[in-house]
């Protein structure tokens, strides 16, 4: 029997570990038996992926706010488009590193009016919401110790503490206005108590749904 697919994203600052929960996940689904899109933002289509080049650097860091956030949301409308969508559409899940939220958290704190953020939404994302959304929250200056032990700054991890300090906290905003959705996760444990609690949340919120499992 095919089993819709189901939208989960990963949201957060910086070191906490999305990119490794997002493929974590993606494993444990797909030993569940279901087809799992593994995609990320910015990026995740081949047009996306172009803008990522182009706006991960010191010029993409150098527009005025509302410009990034156009541009995120841009390279957004395409993956949604032409990866989100049609991996929905034929009941594949989708584990997105970053999605919306992460535009209104970066490019929010620096100065995009927040009806900007919400018609960008509208635009870019359509009706196409997460089903599920884990918040990997930690304390910035871990955060950024880790990331920085692991690789070079983007020019959005290069930003002042305060500004990363913002940005935790309109995640956690976002969180606690939609709950439904959103999970917070304490990004300070180890990965595998990490994974462990995004295991546990899909299993209890997504796959005790679906009989098929
Ligand atoms: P990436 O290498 O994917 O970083 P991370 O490992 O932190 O996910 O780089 C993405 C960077 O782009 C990150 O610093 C956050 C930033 N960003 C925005 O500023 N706005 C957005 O809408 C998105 C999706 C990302």
């Amino acid at each position: 029997m095919a089993v819709p697919g189901k939208f989960i994203t990963l949201e957060g600052g910086e070191g906490g570990g999305k990119s490794t929960q997002a493929r974590a996940l993606a494993q444990s689904l797909r030993m569940k038996g279901l087809e799992v899109v593994l995609t990320r933002e910015p990026g995740g289509s081949p047009w996306a992926e172009r803008m990522r080049k182009a706006l991960l650097t010191q010029e993409g860091r150098a527009l005025a706010p509302v410009e990034q956030a156009i541009m995120f949301a841009a390279a957004r409308a395409d993956h949604v488009d032409t990866v989100i969508l049609p991996a929905l559409a034929e009941g594949r899940w989708v584990v997105c590193d970053r999605f919306a939220d992460s535009t209104e958290a970066y490019q929010g704190p620096l100065g995009t009016p927040a009806e900007v953020l919400e018609l960008l939404k509208m635009v870019a994302v359509g009706p196409t919401r997460p089903d599920l959304t884990f918040v990997l929250d930690l304390p910035p200056q871990v955060g950024l110790a880790r990331a920085a032990e692991r690789e070079a700054l983007d020019p959005f991890e290069a930003d002042e503490l305060a500004v990363h300090e913002a940005r935790r906290a309109v995640f956690l905003d976002i969180a606690a206005r939609e709950p439904h959705r959103c999970v917070v996760v304490d990004a300070t444990a180890a990965p595998d108590e990490i994974g462990a609690a995004i295991w546990s949340v899909v299993r209890e919120r997504l796959l005790g749904t679906l009989a098929a499992i």
